[in-house]
């Protein structure tokens, strides 16, 4: 009998740590349905100090889910504990993940605290955390920068209070795996009460090594792993929820664990969380990259049709690939589409978002013939963007024209403070003509970081998803837009990134100083 490995999904919390993919109570509650579907064990769902969208969005998780546990993240301080307490509240089944830090560097420098200080709040924060629930999850954050023996005085301290999970983050990327593996074996063996809690290991990707370091602390003792979808998050990411779950699927010869993840619905998970953050996937990417199952050479292929396992570790379709299978055309209707939406985990709350979807459907399918789930899932998604709360801006129409030996023109007109809008410009191709028309009606004066373009599905008559990406006095967002014509899709997503930018509500970081 193996023992459970708990899967902690963290996209909604850490993973939207990562500049500009901020996502609405909406978009959240989109993803913890399918992390649900995905069997994930624990849903960390936010912050709810950190802004009242936060709290709010936390609440609505913990409100529709059932079969996940929901987490709330909660800093060592009395506000975020009781927010964390109350957001949490109608879930089935809550957890707190309280934290502070334990490294030489961030008790002296970002804290401010002594040894001793940390120590007492630590025991402070896991006892008020129990008044909420007695499912506490502890973090020393920077654990793997602090100083073993004193992570072992204030793991048995906090465990001796109530903490029911042990999570040993590497918050800066900085272990390598047989060094992190090392650290669960010496803590699980000098921590007198270390069977009274669950080890966990949450590592972050600067080195690549987020993956490999989470499997070492498994082989080690650790029984819960912290990762996202796609690896989201901060910098380099965090563990990729894929990359561990079929690592211990696929390698069943050496671990002792396994998990309880439907793993069907991964690539399902990943598509959804691009698609809302706009964080494309590579796809050279484990799992579920495009090319992640592609035989392209011959001589593989060749292995692959005389023999699967010759060059396969692992099924496409046990990760919820399927060979792009027609699924809709222009004849479809209504009850077909909505039908096979909600088989795709998507669902609508009011008949008139269904109405609106059918009818972009429709449209699509007139320039489309044939629909693919992909195409649904974009056209759902860039339904849901047009509804973006509080909405600013919006495209009303556009005319672009391009002649070879002329300069590239487009005339935009917008949807702003209540009344139509346009503007010509010129640019050095359709779509920067198009930009700047766009930015001379609106005058944010942001900064384009980044613009990416990807097909949906294979062809020219795809849908393409375009990616913006807008920063303004350090404040990152990014729009996403999607329709068969990519200049078209570009000036949706660029619309949408204006909308999010004029949304300037505060949010705190948890990780910032108190
Ligand atoms: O990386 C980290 O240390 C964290 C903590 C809040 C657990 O995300
Ligand atoms: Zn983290």
């Amino acid at each position: 009998m193996k023992d459970h490995l708990v899967i902690f999904d963290t996209t909604l919390r850490d993973g939207e740590q990562s500049p500009g993919a901020s996502m609405t109570k909406e978009e959240k509650v989109r993803i913890a349905k399918q992390l649900e579907k995905l069997q994930v064990d624990v849903i960390e769902a936010g912050f709810p100090a950190a802004s009242e969208g936060d709290f709010e969005s936390v609440h609505a998780v913990a409100s529709v889910i059932k079969d996940s546990t929901i987490c709330g993240l909660a800093r060592a301080v009395e506000n975020d504990i009781v927010k964390a307490g109350e957001a949490i509240k109608p879930a089935n089944s809550g957890r707190i993940h309280t934290f502070i830090a334990t490294s030489p560097i961030h008790m002296e420098k970002k804290l401010r605290m002594s040894p001793d200080e940390v120590v007492e709040r630590a025991v402070w924060a896991v006892k008020k955390a129990r008044n909420y629930t007695d499912n506490v999850e502890f973090s020393p954050e920077d654990a793997g920068r602090s100083e073993p023996d004193f992570l072992c005085r204030v793991i048995e301290a906090v465990i001796d209070a109530g903490a029911t999970t042990i999570n040993i983050p590497d918050t800066v990327g900085y272990n390598v795996p047989h060094q992190f593996g090392r650290l669960f074996k010496e803590l699980l063996e000098r921590i007198p009460n270390s069977d009274k809690a669950i080890f966990s290991a949450h590592c972050h990707n600067d080195l690549g090594l987020a993956a490999a370091n989470s499997l070492a602390a498994v082989r080690n003792g650790a029984r819960q792993i912290e990762c996202t979808i796609n690896g989201l998050g901060e910098r380099a990411g965090n563990t990729a929820l894929e990359e561990v779950v079929m690592a211990v699927k696929t390698r069943q010869d050496i671990f002792d664990v396994d998990t309880q993840i439907n793993t069907k619905e991964i690539l399902a998970a990943s598509r959804l969380v691009s698609n809302i953050t706009g964080f494309p996937v590579q796809p050279n990417k484990a799992i579920v990259g495009a090319n992640a199952f592609s035989h392209e050479s011959g001589i593989h292929q060749d292995g692959v049709l005389k023999h699967r396992e010759t060059y396969e570790i692992m099924r496409a379709e046990d990760v919820g690939w399927s060979t792009n299978k027609m699924v809709m055309g222009k004849h479809s209707g209504r009850n077909a589409f909505k039908t096979r939406l909600e088989e795709l985990g998507m669902e609508f709350e009011t008949e008139q978002e269904l109405n609106e979807a059918f009818i972009r459907f429709k449209e699509l399918a007139d320039r489309k013939h044939e629909i693919y789930d992909e195409d649904l899932q974009s056209l759902v998604t860039d339904n849901n963007i047009q509804r973006v709360e509080n909405e600013s801006f919006r495209l009303v129409s556009m005319k672009v024209s391009t002649e070879t030996g002329e300069s590239p023109k487009a005339e935009v007109t917008l949807w702003m403070n209540g009344e139509e809008a346009s503007a010509l410009s010129t640019g050095s191709g359709v779509v920067d003509a198009t930009f700047k028309a766009i930015e001379s009606l609106v005058e944010s004066g942001s900064a384009l970081q980044l613009y990416t373009v990807s097909n949906v599905t294979n062809g020219t008559d795809s849908l393409g998803e375009t990616s913006v990406r807008l920063e303004k006095g350090g404040r990152i967002v990014n729009g996403q837009g999607s329709d068969t014509d990519i200049v078209t899709a570009s000036a949706k997503a660029y619309i949408n990134a204006l909308n999010k930018l004029q949304d300037d509500s505060d949010k705190a970081h948890p990780q910032a100083p108190v």
